[in-house]
This record gives C-alpha cells, structure tokens and sequence, in this order.
C-alpha cells in the first residue's frame, strides 16, 4: 500500500504543503528552486522562462523573482502586470501553479534589501553589457563587471518581481488517485475547491 501524506484529503493541508514546498525552493531545497514564469508579450502571446525563486511569503501570498531592467520580461510585466509561476517537483511528485499581478521594484527598499541579500555572483549579471537580449555578432562578444565597483554598478539594472497569487493551483499525482485543488483571493471571500484531476 502506499502511504499517503496527511494533506492527502485535506484541502488546507494541500495549500499549506504548495506554500511549504515554495518556500523550501527559495532556500534552495528542493525541486521547485527553479520555477518557470510566465508573462504577456506584448502580441499578447504566452512568454515562458526558467527563473530562481528567491523568496516566498505565503501571508502576503507573493514568490520573489530577480530579474535585469533590461530584459524582455521587465518590460512585458511593465506593460501587462498578468504573470504566472508553475514548478513541480518529480520527487513530491506535486505542481503548483500560481496565477496574478506581478509588481516590478527597481531602486526602492525591496530592491536595495534583495540585492544587499543577493551574492556576489548573482548580482554580476545586472553589469552586463550590453543588455540582455541584444543581438551579437559572436556569443562572447558582451562583457562583464570585472571589479566590485562595476558590480555596483549594475543595481540601477537590478529589479525584483514580486508576484501575488490570485490563484494557486495544487496537484499532487498519487497511484490510488490524485489530489487537485484551487485556491483563490480574487473574489468577495477567498476560496478553495477540490478539482477533477
Ligand atoms: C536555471 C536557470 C535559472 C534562471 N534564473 C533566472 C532568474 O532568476 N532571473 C532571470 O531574469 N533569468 C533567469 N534565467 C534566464 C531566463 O530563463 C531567460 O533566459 C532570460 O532571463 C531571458 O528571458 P526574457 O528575455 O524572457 O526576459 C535562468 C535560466 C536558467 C536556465
């Protein structure tokens, strides 16, 4: 018989599992470190890309993401704030889907704070130049910040998408029967409902 875990039947248990193992990615622990988000282009066409979770805060329901100024989804959230975050992890065996308003911070205290935070490596790609997404003529013809003054350099480039979840989805696959449930805050009251796998 395989064990089934206690959220199994529990619908608060499955929004508390999605926002635990959320939060496990942003510290690096598991199979939902590294999510895909997706936003609007500016056709209006689905864009999608792997992104590192930075941080979650189920009370405020928001996922932290990092991104360039520069970069096409910057400018597409800028456009149209509709975003999504989708991460499963084959271990757990569960998907999260989380759908709703992306917020873009750049040169506030939630930026200063995310890149006060961030580590040396991960703060060099804001100096690239040039910008992400530009055309090249050869793949190594960009350069990078070679000194910690040029690394600093890059902040006014740093920005941090923060995510709140209008919708978040839960789907946890198991042999005598998957668990699908959604969970919603875009109505009078927030909701929550099983689905049909
Ligand atoms: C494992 C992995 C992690 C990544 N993490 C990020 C990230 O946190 N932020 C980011 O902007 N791009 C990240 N990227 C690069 C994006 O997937 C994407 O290629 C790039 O940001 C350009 O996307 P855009 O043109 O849609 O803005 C990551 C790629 C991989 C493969």
């Amino acid at each position: 018989m395989t064990e089934l875990p206690p959220f199994y039947d529990d619908l608060a248990g499955c929004l508390a599992e999605a926002w635990r193992r959320l939060e496990e990615g942003a510290a690096h622990q598991s199979g939902f470190h590294t999510p895909a988000l997706a936003t609007l282009g500016r056709d209006g066409a689905p864009r999608l890309r792997t992104v590192v979770l930075r941080g979650v805060d189920r009370d405020s329901r928001t996922v932290r993401v990092h991104c360039d100024a520069r970069s096409d989804k910057a400018a597409e959230i800028a456009a149209d704030p509709r975003a999504a975050l989708h991460a499963y992890d084959p271990k757990a065996k569960l998907q999260v889907r989380i759908e709703g308003i992306a917020r873009l911070h750049g040169q506030d205290a939630v930026a200063r704070a995310a890149w006060e935070a961030s580590r040396p490596m991960s703060r060099v790609c804001y100096g690239t130049v040039p910008g992400p997404g530009t055309p090249l003529p050869d793949g190594g013809a960009y350069a990078q910040p070679r000194d910690e003054a040029a690394v600093e350099a890059g902040f006014p480039a740093f920005r941090v998408i923060v995510l709140t979840a209008a919708r978040l989805e839960f789907l946890y696959l198991a042999r005598p029967g998957h668990r699908r449930a959604v969970f919603t805050w875009d109505g009078e009251e927030p909701g929550a409902t099983w689905l049909a796998p």
